[in-house]
């Protein structure tokens, strides 16, 4: 009998690629995102992830999209900048039975395959509740929203309102700072300007926490005012609680490694969950020692 080696096709084990797309690498929050997803793809030998950086352009990210899906990828990942804008072409590879994995912010409508990211409403009330107790259900309350077309700007707004609701604390000025720290600073310095009495900043990410502190301490105020943030990376939210410099940080897990796992499962020919709801964590000069303390409600 002839065997042939050459000819011979031993079985081969499977390469998977899966494409991502990250709606901006500018704030240190969605570095960390896309070194949690690569960490978890490296243990992965059969898996290659692309990773595209949309620089906080929704036409860019849009584009993405539709590029993994004439590159023909095994599943797609996408933190989308804006939620209506990147429906469109989500859903259309959603229809063509390409698994979508949508991080943190969410897109209109079910055309995705599965939503992986923390509760922000039940972060945003956890904040107020912990304001309104810190404050003694009272005073002046600056809010710096994160861009309200994203879902996480709406929900941790939304969330917040809840949080004081029954309570005398004014929100005497908000802004959108649309997430960014520079934006945050200069909103700040208006609120600063018109109002003699602020006691509280809760602002919807860290860098917008922080960008309001820088103005206050230029203007000699920041030693008055009690500054909360949201994300509390180890080495971002969570040193400003260390630094003194927040009262406290809401963690906000990236969602980076989960979102490799499931799109593991899913080509596995696993069923997964639609919606994956992560934990999150408050951090205070309290606790901080501790590893933060876990949100129930
Ligand atoms: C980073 C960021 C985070 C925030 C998240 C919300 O772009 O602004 O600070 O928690 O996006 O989507």
């Amino acid at each position: 009998m002839f065997f042939n080696l050459s000819s011979h096709s031993w079985p081969q084990k499977r390469i998977w690629t899966i494409g991502m797309s990250q709606c901006n690498l500018g704030e240190p929050w969605r570095v960390q995102m896309n070194a949690d997803v690569k960490n978890a793809a490296e243990v992965h030998p059969g898996l290659k992830v692309i990773l595209k950086d949309a620089q906080n352009d929704n036409l860019r990210q849009r584009a993405h999209i539709e590029e993994f899906v004439r590159a023909g990828v095994d599943a797609i990942l996408v933190s989308p900048k804006e939620a209506a804008p990147l429906t469109g072409p989500v859903r259309d590879a959603y229809k063509k039975g390409i698994p979508v994995i949508v991080i943190d912010r969410r897109v209109l409508g079910e055309d995705y395959t599965c939503f992986i990211g923390a509760d922000n409403k039940k972060i945003g009330r956890a904040a107020g509740k912990w304001i309104a107790e810190k404050t003694g259900g009272k005073g002046n309350v600056v809010e710096l929203k994160g861009l309200m077309t994203s879902t996480p700007g709406q929900d941790r707004h939304s969330g917040f309102r809840e949080g004081i609701a029954n309570t005398n604390i004014a929100v005497i000025f908000e802004a959108d700072m649309k997430w960014l720290e520079p934006n945050a600073r200069k909103e700040m310095e208006s609120a600063l300007s018109r109002f003699d009495k602020i006691d509280v900043v809760y602002a919807h990410n860290d860098p917008g926490a922080h960008g309001a502190y820088l103005a206050a301490k230029a203007a000699g105020r920041e030693a008055r005012i009690l500054f909360v943030g949201i994300d509390a990376l180890p080495h971002e939210g969570q040193m400003y609680v260390k630094q003194g410099i927040l009262g406290a940080s809401f963690e906000y897990p990236t969602g980076g490694k989960h979102a490799v796992e499931i799109a593991l499962d899913i080509l596995n020919g696993k069923k997964v969950a639609k919606e994956i709801t992560l934990p999150s964590r408050v951090f205070t000069k309290e606790n901080i020692d501790k590893g933060g303390e876990v949100l129930n409600e």
